[in-house]
């Protein structure tokens, strides 16, 4: 009797014990639970910045059925870096055009923060929200590095106090120093230019930055430095930064890579 007591205390404890195992293991499966639901809210639609969707794009003077672009949908958050890939005459350039809303889609369309582009003031949306780099820089070589950032600025109506001053501080956030200033951009480096370019995209601090191959004049070791600002910029900034690309070394870097078809290896 007293062990069956003493058995049934050790089974009650074991049932305590269970119990608390149930409890610990409730506890355990809810915390997962939160875990997963707020790694879903993470991935919401509220991170996607920008979303492609079913864009095609025909060129005016192209035939009926002659598409630079097919049915592309792709979705962009904030916080990330992509690489856009594909073969020449993909469409990668027009893809971009659509997205700086240089071009309009001919069938489907674009959202940005949650708004079509089709209801947006595109030249607002440009002077604000985007900041592009091009493959050969795009800055003009007579005026200094510093002129050619407050150029940027003066155009989209920028009202800054000290605007030298606000260049300088765009020059150092892509490594480069402030003696760079009062530089011809015609006496610097093309990675020094490609950097006074991205400085330039970020004068009005855009949400996005695109880049039609950003790097493909640049040897490796400079093109690995210029996405090293790019990355920082993603992830240290939470800007959406879309690079589109021919290098390897450009998509072993990005957080997620898109490829495009030729169209008609789609159809
Ligand atoms: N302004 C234009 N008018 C008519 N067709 C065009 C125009 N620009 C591009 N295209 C055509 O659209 C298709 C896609 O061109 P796009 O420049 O977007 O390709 P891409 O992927 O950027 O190529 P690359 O890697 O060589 O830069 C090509 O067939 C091209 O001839
Ligand atoms: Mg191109």
């Amino acid at each position: 009797m007293a062990d069956k007591k003493k058995n049934n205390y050790v089974s009650k404890d074991n049932l305590g014990k269970n119990v608390s195992k149930n409890k610990n293991a409730k506890n355990k499966e809810d915390k997962e639970l939160k875990e997963k639901r707020e790694v879903e809210k993470d991935t919401s639609p509220k991170d996607i910045i920008l979303s492609i969707k079913n864009a095609s794009y025909r060129y005016s003077d192209a035939e009926e059925d002659e598409y630079a672009l097919k049915n592309v949908s792709f979705d962009f958050e904030s916080g990330k870096l992509y690489a856009i890939r594909g073969r020449s005459g993909t469409g990668k350039t027009t893809l971009l055009s659509l997205i700086s809303g240089l071009e309009k889609c001919t069938e489907g369309e674009i959202i940005f923060d949650g708004k079509s582009l089709k209801d947006m003031n595109l030249d607002k949306y440009r002077n604000s929200d985007i900041g592009i780099v091009f493959q050969s820089y795009n800055l003009l070589p007579f005026m200094t590095a510093s002129e050619n950032i407050i150029l940027s600025m003066d155009a989209n109506g920028l009202k800054i106090k000290n605007k030298k001053e606000k260049a300088i501080e765009l020059m150092a956030k892509v490594g480069l120093k402030a003696s760079y200033a009062n530089r011809k951009v015609l006496r610097l480096s093309g990675g020094e230019q490609q950097r006074v370019a991205i400085a330039r995209s970020l004068s009005y601090n855009p949400k996005m930055i695109i880049a039609d191959e950003p790097t493909g004049n640049l040897d490796k070791q400079t093109e690995t430095e210029i996405l090293e600002i790019f990355k920082k910029l993603a992830h240290e900034e939470n800007k959406c930064v879309i690079i589109v690309t021919h290098s390897q070394n450009v998509c072993n870097t990005v957080d997620k890579i898109y490829d495009l078809k030729k169209v008609k290896e789609i159809d």
